[in-house]
């Protein structure tokens, strides 16, 4: 018997559980701290009406004989698929067969599970800093990692060198952590690239519904070439609060085909054996959000966040410091004052003004010197962020 000797390369906690850890420390030690949690990119906006409804709606159904199910389609049932494909073709222009999308209990489950398809000798490139996911699950799986450094010089958004020799490619955008978000062209870029080389994309766009300019896609398949080259992954989490109710879904194109081998017919039969599909009431509520009058009331859960980040943005643009995001992004990505490091200043924040960002450094080399904090706050907590931060660093 051997283990997976690869998980002695990646670090003891994941970065989001280390945080975790440190700040349930503090707050035994100084339990009388009001903490303000703007670390984990965790929404508090309550699950809008709509989604709540179709809970409701299919627990009942589930209780009697007619309405009951039991093993659904692996890849989910075809009135969410349908309800997703009718929302590309509203949000991004794109049309897309229903047997391309599978969806799934989260991105963050698919972005690990794809992987399975592809063999262990091919080369990752991610951008630095990453979310640590992309970078985790290939060390778990031995692979030779590529950083691609994001920083103030490229506006956080690297792109394709010459000499770049890449098989997968992770792209974020709206990008975790740091906010920044590609334009269609600089996509195309990459579209590009990834076809010279018969390389794959790995599209991560869990942050598309915070897009408000119309320079940037919401999905790569509105750049041209996108569906010969990339396998696009998204969530409910943060468009309709469903971190903790569990939805996600990933587009494989039907074009895409490597070595003969259609991409979406093997993710179908890595699902169908590994996979059993989401439940059927946590698909119905996904499905109610994507109504008309769900879009309605998860557009003003979204403005709500929307205008956190302007307050976050704001209170920096008055300190002085520099930062990227909190435009098109809940993410704010900020500039240590004082040259602190990231961990410096994360415990500063904590201890001074006991609210919680999440250190740059964890995101990889690059996130050195900086801290990100999410708007998912209430408005009040957000505010309330702010003011001490304004006290405590000024
Ligand atoms: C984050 O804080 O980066 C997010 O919670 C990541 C995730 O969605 O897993």
């Amino acid at each position: 018997m051997h283990i997976n000797s690869n998980y002695k390369n990646i670090s003891e906690t994941y970065l989001f559980s280390e945080i975790a850890q440190r700040v349930k420390k503090f707050s035994e030690q100084n339990p009388d701290a009001q903490i303000i949690r703007m670390g984990i990119g965790d929404v508090t906006r309550p699950l809008c009406s709509s989604a709540v409804n179709a809970l409701k709606k299919a627990a009942d159904e589930m209780g009697t004989k007619d309405g009951f199910k039991g093993y659904g389609p692996e890849q989910g049932y075809d009135f969410l698929k349908q309800a997703l494909a009718d929302y590309y073709k509203t949000t991004s222009g794109v049309a897309l067969e229903l047997d391309e999308i599978f969806v799934s209990d989260g991105a963050k489950s698919d972005l690990g599970n794809i992987l399975d398809i592809f063999s262990d000798d091919n080369v990752v490139a991610v951008t630095d800093p990453v979310y640590p996911v992309y970078v985790d699950t290939n060390t778990m799986a031995g692979r030779k990692i590529v950083y691609l450094p994001a920083n103030k010089d490229n506006g956080f958004l690297p792109m394709p060198s010459p000499d770049l020799e890449a098989d997968i490619i992770y792209l974020c955008s709206p990008n975790n952590p740091t906010g920044a978000a590609y334009t269609k062209d600089q996509l195309k870029v990459w579209i590009d690239y990834a076809l010279s080389r018969d390389a794959v994309i790995l599209f991560d766009c869990a942050y598309e519904a915070f897009v408000t300019d119309p320079k940037v896609p919401r999905s790569i398949f509105a750049v041209e070439g996108a569906k010969k080259c990339a396998i696009e992954f998204c969530s409910f989490s943060k468009t309709a609060g469903f971190t903790g109710t569990r939805c996600g879904y990933t587009v494989v194109p039907n074009d895409l085909i490597r070595e003969g081998m259609k991409l979406q017919k093997m993710w179908l039969r890595r699902q169908t054996t590994k996979f059993n599909g989401v439940s059927y009431p946590v698909q119905c509520a996904a499905a109610a959000c994507l109504s008309k009058t769900g879009l309605e009331e998860i557009a003003s859960n979204l403005e709500y966040y929307k205008y956190n980040a302007d307050v976050i943005t704001s209170t920096f643009d008055e300190l002085g410091w520099p930062y990227t995001g909190g435009k098109n992004s809940p993410y704010v990505w900020v500039k240590c004052p004082d040259g602190l490091s990231s961990w410096d200043f994360f415990d500063a924040l904590l201890t001074k003004a006991n609210v919680v960002g999440t250190p740059g450094a964890g995101f990889g080399q690059n996130g050195e010197g900086f801290l990100r904090l999410t708007s998912f706050n209430t408005h009040g907590n957000t505010m309330e962020a702010m003011r001490r931060i304004k006290e405590v660093f000024k």
